[in-house]
C-alpha cells in the first residue's frame, strides 16, 4: 500500500474538518476569562507603582499546585509554536484554515485566565514566573511529528486529553474553589479539542489504516508533554506525578487507553504487513505501560507509607 501524501490526506480530511469544524462550534460556550478571576484580591506590585513585592507568605496554594500551575501555564504560553506548526501543516485555507485560527483563540484564552489568577491572587511568584515564560518561550517548541499530518494528528488527540485532566487535577490540587471552577472550564475547552482531534484521526482510519495506525504507534511510543521544554521539567512532573496530578496510571487509564478504544484499534481491518506490526506495537505499549504504571504506583505507596511513619 503507498502512502497518501500530506496534500491528498488534507483534501481528504476537508468534509470531516468542516464538519467537526460546525459540530465545534455548536458545542462550544462562550466564556470570559475576567468573570473567573477574583479582582478584589489584588494588590499593586513594587516597581514603577510602588506597592508590595511579592512574598512567599502571599501565597495560599499547596508547593506541588503551584508548580503545576507554572507548568500548565507555560505550556499554554507557548501558543505562538504550537500555531506556527499546526499553520504549516493545515495550511490558512478552507475549514482547516478556520479550524486553525479558531483552536487559536480558544487557546489564547487559557493562557490569560491562568496568569491573570495568578498574578491577582499572588499565587506564585510573578518575577520568577515572567523569567520562566521568557526562557521557555525563547527556546520555541516543535516536537518529533512536526511535519506528518497523521503523526501530529493522533499526538493532539492524545495531548489535548492530557492537558485537559493535567488542568482538572490542578484544580483539585489547589483547594481552592476558585481556581478549581477556573480549571474545570479551561479542561472542558481541551476536551472539546481533544474530541475535534480524535474524529478526524477515526476519519483517517478509514482513508488510510495502515498509515495512519503507524502514525498512532509511533506517537504513543515517543509521547512527551508540550510542556517538556519548560526548565526543570523532570523535576516539575517528578512532584505532579507523586501528587497524583498526572501520573502514569492515569496517562495510560484516562488518556492513551480511551482514545484507543474510541478508535477501535484492535478491530481495524485491511491493513498491510507494516500497519499489522504497528497494531501489535500499539497493544505492547499498553502492556509496557500497565506494568511501568503499576511499579510506579507501588513505589509512591511505599514513599507515602515512609513519609507517614516518619510524621
Ligand atoms: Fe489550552
Ligand atoms: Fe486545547
Amino acid at each position: 500500500m503507498t502512502d497518501l501524501s500530506q496534500t491528498a490526506l488534507l483534501h481528504e480530511l476537508e468534509p470531516v474538518v468542516e464538519s467537526n469544524l460546525n459540530r465545534h462550534l455548536s458545542m462550544a460556550k462562550e466564556w470570559f476569562p475576567h468573570e473567573y478571576v477574583p479582582w478584589s484580591e489584588g494588590r499593586t506590585f513594587d516597581g514603577p507603582l510602588g506597592g508590595e513585592a511579592w512574598t512567599e507568605a502571599d501565597s495560599t496554594l499547596p508547593d506541588v499546585a503551584r508548580t503545576a500551575l507554572i507548568v500548565n501555564l507555560l505550556t499554554e504560553d507557548n501558543l505562538p509554536s504550537y500555531h506556527h506548526q499546526i499553520a504549516t501543516l493545515f495550511g490558512r485555507d478552507g475549514a482547516w484554515g478556520t479550524w486553525v485560527h479558531r483552536w487559536t483563540a480558544e487557546e489564547g484564552r487559557h493562557g490569560t485566565a491562568i496568569r491573570d489568577y495568578l498574578t491577582v491572587t499572588r499565587a506564585v511568584d510573578p518575577v520568577e514566573l515572567e523569567r520562566a515564560r521568557m526562557v521557555h518561550m525563547s527556546h520555541g517548541y516543535s516536537n518529533a511529528h512536526d511535519h506528518h499530518m497523521l503523526n501530529s494528528l493522533a499526538y493532539v488527540s492524545f495531548q489535548e486529553l492530557a492537558t485537559r485532566i493535567s488542568h482538572r487535577n490542578t484544580g483539585k490540587a489547589t483547594g481552592d474553589a476558585v481556581c478549581d471552577a477556573l480549571l474545570a472550564r479551561i479542561a472542558a475547552d481541551e476536551n472539546l479539542h481533544m474530541v475535534f482531534y480524535r474524529n478526524l484521526l477515526a476519519a483517517a482510519f478509514e482513508v488510510a489504516p495502515s498509515q495512519t495506525m503507524r502514525a498512532v504507534a509511533e506517537v504513543i511510543t515517543n509521547f512527551e508533554m508540550p510542556g517538556v521544554g519548560i526548565e526543570g521539567f523532570a523535576r516539575k512532573s517528578v512532584q505532579i506525578a507523586l501528587a497524583g496530578i498526572y501520573d502514569l496510571r492515569q496517562h495510560r487509564d484516562e488518556v492513551v487507553a480511551p482514545v484507543l478504544r474510541q478508535w477501535d484499534v484492535f478491530n481495524v481491518t485491511g491493513l498491510d504487513a507494516e500497519g499489522q506490526a504497528a497494531q501489535e506495537r500499539i497493544g505492547q505499549h499498553l502492556a509496557d505501560l500497565e506494568t511501568a504504571a503499576a511499579r510506579f504506583e507501588e513505589k509512591r505507596d511505599a514513599r507515602r507509607a515512609r513519609l507517614a511513619r516518619v510524621g
